[in-house]
């Protein structure tokens, strides 16, 4: 059937997207079975998800939207849809992956137009706007985990949560070399399902009780865990997809590694003059030699979102 042009309340199918990720990670031998799902509206305007037949082809109607799993979001899905067309591509990556057994990593920050993600005191609250911040904690809900480093947890106090959507909190996993520094950072995350992933042994007593401390002895030559450590603990774990959220050091360890199919990154109409990069790669003399990713574009308000793939295979 062909794909039809209709507006859609992205909003509204929010619930809907929610159901279909728990569905797909419930019960992972029913959903190798199910490759195709329906989003319908009924009557009161509500998105429902049903199960549907394997054959079903991608169909996008204002009152049903048929999800073929198998086969790859034809580009009328980003048109329409907007940001649930996102929310979708991850979902459909996640399924793809759980399938070949591979792990999800995205990464999303907020940047300024010069390209900074904090002033150089480090103070970044708020450079995404208000739809950011929801889009932010959209990403959050779609993922198993959440990562940020020990410069963001002090810098910025993150909860982590899901707060402003509806939906369930990640896990959340801090990055440092010596926990033994952090803990009054650490005890305002002292929630269970926090971990914290450190190189140093703990030294110091009366750390936060509700939080993980796992200890990775390998490093790199300058002390810090291998970006693939980190994701064999997570994994171990029983996770199956992480968001990285910043900031600048820990993004440049994974992108170094990688590890990172795609990133959601926002730019705001601000100048800081100077500050903190959100990938900290080394530079290049020619735009030739730059690496270029494949993007969308969104528009949350006065920002624009740049969705980008990091695997080269958009
Ligand atoms: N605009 C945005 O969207 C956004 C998002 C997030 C953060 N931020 C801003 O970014 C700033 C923080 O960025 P940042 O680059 O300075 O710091 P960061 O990446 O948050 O944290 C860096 C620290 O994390 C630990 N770490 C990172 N990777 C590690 C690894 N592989 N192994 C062990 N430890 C690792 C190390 O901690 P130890 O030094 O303890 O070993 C490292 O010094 C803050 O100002 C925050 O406000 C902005």
């Amino acid at each position: 059937m062909p794909i039809q042009h209709h507006q859609i309340d992205t909003e509204a199918l929010w619930p809907a997207l929610l159901e279909l990720r728990e569905s797909m990670h419930a019960n992972p031998s029913y959903a190798e079975k199910i490759k195709s799902w329906h989003l319908l509206r009924d009557s009161g305007s509500r998105w429902i998800l049903r199960e549907g037949e394997q054959s079903t082809a991608w169909v996008l109607t204002n009152k049903l939207i048929s999800l073929n799993l198998q086969q790859d979001l034809p580009a009328n899905f980003f048109d329409t849809l907007g940001l649930a067309a996102r929310y979708l591509e991850l979902l459909h990556q996640q399924y793809n992956y759980k399938q070949s057994n591979e792990f999800q990593i995205t990464a999303s920050c907020a940047q300024s137009l010069d390209g900074f993600i904090a002033t150089n005191t480090g103070d970044s609250q708020w450079i995404g706007n208000k739809q950011n911040l929801v889009h932010a904690h959209k990403l959050r809900a779609l993922h198993d985990g959440i990562l940020v480093g020990s410069g963001t947890l002090h810098n910025d106090a993150p909860k982590l949560t899901v707060r402003h959507v509806e939906g369930k909190n990640p896990s959340r996993f801090i990055a440092t070399r010596n926990p033994n520094q952090h803990q009054e950072a650490l005890g305002k995350l002292n929630m269970q399902g926090t971990y914290v992933l450190h190189s140093q042994k703990l030294a110091t007593p009366d750390l936060p009780e509700a939080i993980c401390f796992h200890h990775i002895k390998k490093t790199d030559e300058d002390g810090f865990l291998k970006p693939q450590d980190i994701v064999k603990v997570i994994r171990d774990l029983g996770l199956h997809s992480l968001l990285i959220e910043g900031g600048g050091k820990t993004l440049a360890h994974f992108l170094k590694a990688n590890l990172i199919q795609s990133a959601d990154v926002q730019i705001a109409p601000m100048l800081l003059g100077d500050g903190l990069k959100p990938f900290a790669t080394p530079p290049v003399a020619r735009i030739s030699q730059s690496k270029v990713f494949p993007a969308r574009t969104f528009t949350l308000n006065d920002q624009v979102l740049l969705s980008m793939n990091f695997t080269g295979d958009n």
